[in-house]
């Protein structure tokens, strides 16, 4: 560091850096914070300034390099001081006890024991530690040799940028990376929402991220990470669970789930027991890692081939099973979409007893030829709803027929519709009973309305019962409490509370009002982005099919959804009830600062930013109510360009796109 600098600040910056690192290690390995997420955007943004008044302090470790510079063009390759071995499988207790034998012959007399942990489904990297600070992180590869994928780990946030002690400075530590299942299916609908390929399943998710070359999105997207193996030569580290717990005083993020075995059987029951909770755990596992704990004993086992004999990999069971179709039956959602699910002889799969499989669409019935009275095999996978993966075509009966698709609704019976680039069949009878109980259970459902209490019962009965039509109609039930608790079943303290749920959804935001809606293509992301865009549905409702499929991420299925949706004088008339009753319908201005500049605008940050960061013109542009985006499309409003911008230069003159130089940028700021 340069003299000039003084003392203060150093001090200073070093104090925010220490408290960031606190902090994300509070938040992402130990799920316990101590401070709200302004404060800590607060340090993060004085510590962005003073790195930028002072360029000389900035260090590979600080906080704010988790996301920054330009996108890698290609990765770099690695070796691995320590080549990264791949593990036996073993799929039934005899092969597990055929692997304790093994070790049993060449141990001889000698005692050992095991440490279980969960095989996580995801990718092992390997990332290495040299005076304190992470300089390399690297995937696997071959296992001799893998990518330099340094600037993506970064972004993660659990994994420490400078970790170690007094004795330990210079480490490698190993572990897995992975999407919890939640964040998975996120990603995928965003980029359903783009119109982008779909993710098979989240670690090909993972291994997709690690491998993007614009760290940006790797940052918005979740990654996360558990270390289950820690090397150095600075430290005698006698068994596999003393470098776990190490890991943990180093503040790496360790599973909870790792277990010492003191015999094969011990190692049986572990298995089983992790079996039963797989699918209740957050992210994805494929079975339970066996390891001899002793370290010693570890280098006299050895390894064959490319892998070791001291491990081995318990893999559970693929979770299918075999069960007969006992009838297809049509069901109709809150969109009028309809979709055929099986109902199976019960059978009991991975936990739990099945009785239902979706079938998806008729297309998937068409293609795979399913029809009632077929034997099938069902797959369940992680926490999504059972599906038919194939007709045993030996076992069906010669009278089988193939499944026909209904002309009819089967709850209304209005004729069925299906629009041509669609798979889906629609029953196109607004007033469907099953669509409006759909449209109402989805209003008041946890990521709409929130409306806890009104669950599907309880609005089954009261449509039987004639007080709600339709989701407006649930805001004038205070006026029949009187009626409400004339029903059975109903206590004045359960219809109390559901009356204050109620009272309390008024204050949900706009976005969240319009996700409510139950508008066909409006997911909870495209609601928020509708909401800031045009911030009230009077805005909204005035806006023309062409003006929706302007902004940024919205197509033209969802912009003549969303016109269609307010052309209907019905759904008017239910917005001019809400309004009435009180429900937000414009969003409110949170810290955003105003400036038309920015406003609704998309900027593609391109080259190298000389005076801002990146991350800080991002910022800026957010805040003032813009967005960035990482390709140059029609939809770009500007190109700002720094320092070596490439193609998207390019790109920029071909469409027609503005370039900004950074003077200009400033100006937009200044002259609000
Ligand atoms: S130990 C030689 N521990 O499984 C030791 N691996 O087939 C190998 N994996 O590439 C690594 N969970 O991606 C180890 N608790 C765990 C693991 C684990 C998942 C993966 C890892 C590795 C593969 C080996």
């Amino acid at each position: 560091m340069k003299l000039s600098i003084p003392a203060d600040i150093i001090r200073k910056v070093n104090l925010l850096r220490e408290k960031i690192s606190d902090a994300d290690y509070r938040y992402y390995v130990l799920a316990d914070p101590d401070i709200d997420d302004f404060k800590y955007d607060m340090m993060l943004k004085e510590l962005s300034e003073l790195e930028r008044k002072f360029p000389a302090v900035i260090t590979t470790d600080s906080p704010t390099q988790r996301v920054s510079g330009e996108p890698t063009k290609i990765f770099k390759t690695v070796q691995h001081k320590i080549p990264m071995l791949s593990l036996t499988n073993s799929y039934n207790f005899s092969e597990l006890t055929d692997f304790d034998n093994r070790i049993k012959n060449i141990l001889g007399n000698n005692k050992y024991e095991f440490v279980c942990e969960l095989k996580f489904d995801g990718l092992a990297v390997s990332l290495i530690y040299e005076n304190g600070k992470l300089t390399t992180a690297a995937t696997r590869g071959d296992g001799y040799q893998g990518d330099d994928v340094t600037q993506n780990i970064k972004t993660i946030r659990s994994v420490p940028l400078s970790a170690g002690n007094n004795k330990i400075k210079n480490f490698e530590v190993r572990g897995e990376v992975f999407f919890n299942k939640s964040d998975f299916i996120k990603i995928n609908e965003e980029q359903e929402l783009k119109g982008e390929k779909l993710f098979a399943n989240a670690r090909n998710t993972a291994a997709g991220t690690l491998k993007l070359k614009d760290s940006a999105i790797v940052a918005s997207r979740a990654l996360k990470f558990f270390s289950y193996f820690l090397y150095t030569a600075e430290t005698s580290i006698r068994t596999h669970t003393d470098s776990i717990q190490l890991l943990e005083k180093l503040k790496f993020p360790v599973n909870k789930y790792y277990e010492k075995s003191g015999s094969i059987e011990k190692v049986r029951e572990f298995c089983d027991r992790i079996e039963t909770v797989r699918d209740s755990l957050p992210y994805d596992i494929d079975g339970v890692v066996v390891k001899v704990n002793s370290v010693e004993q570890q280098q006299i086992l050895g390894s064959v081939s490319r892998s070791p004999r001291w491990a081995i990999a318990y893999k559970f069971k693929a979770k299918e099973a075999e069960t007969k179709i006992l009838s297809i039956e049509c069901q109709v959602g809150r969109t009028g979409t309809v979709t055929p699910v099986a109902n199976l002889q019960p059978v009991f799969l991975a936990g739990s007893t099945i009785s239902r499989a979706t079938l998806h669409n008729f297309d998937e019935i068409k293609r795979k030829d399913i029809r009632e009275g077929d034997y099938v095999k069902i797959e369940k996978g992680g926490d999504v709803i059972p599906k038919v993966l194939s007709v045993i075509k030996e076992r069906r009966e010669k009278i089988s027929k193939p499944f026909t698709v209904p002309r009819k609704c089967p709850v209304c019976s209005t004729k069925l519709e299906k629009p041509e680039d669609e798979v889906y069949y629609y029953c196109p009878n607004y007033n469907c009973p099953s669509q409006i109980k759909g449209r109402i259970e989805h209003f008041v459902s946890r990521n709409a309305m929130n409306i806890e209490g009104l669950g599907e019962s309880i609005i089954d009965i009261f449509i039987k019962n004639g007080f709600i039509k339709n989701y407006s109609d649930i805001y004038g039930l205070h006026g029949k409490k009187e009626e409400i608790l004339k029903l059975e079943r109903f206590g004045l303290k359960s219809v109390e509370n559901i009356l204050s749920a109620i009272e309390e959804s008024k204050n949900k935001p706009f976005d969240k009002v319009l996700f409510a809606l139950g508008i066909r293509h409006i997911g909870e992301r495209t609601a928020k982005i509708l909401s800031e865009y045009f911030r009230s549905i009077d805005n909204l409702i005035k806006a023309t099919e062409s003006e929706i499929v302007s902004v940024y991420e919205i197509g033209p299925k969802i912009a003549g959804s969303v016109a269609g949706f307010f052309k209907n004088e019905k759904n008017l008339r239910l917005i001019d009830n809400l309004r009435k009753a009180g429900l937000k319908f414009e969003s409110e201005l949170k810290n955003k600062k105003e400036n038309k500049n920015f406003r609704n605008k998309i900027f593609v940050l391109t080259g190298t930013l000389e005076k801002y960061k990146r991350e800080e013109a991002q910022k800026i542009i957010e805040d003032y109510g813009g967005r960035t985006s990482s390709s140059v499309s029609k939809k770009t409003d500007f190109v700002r360009a720094g320092k070596e911008a490439g193609r998207k230069l390019d790109q920029a003159a071909e469409l027609g796109v503005k370039v900004i130089s950074e003077t200009e940028f400033e100006k937009m700021i200044d002259d609000a």
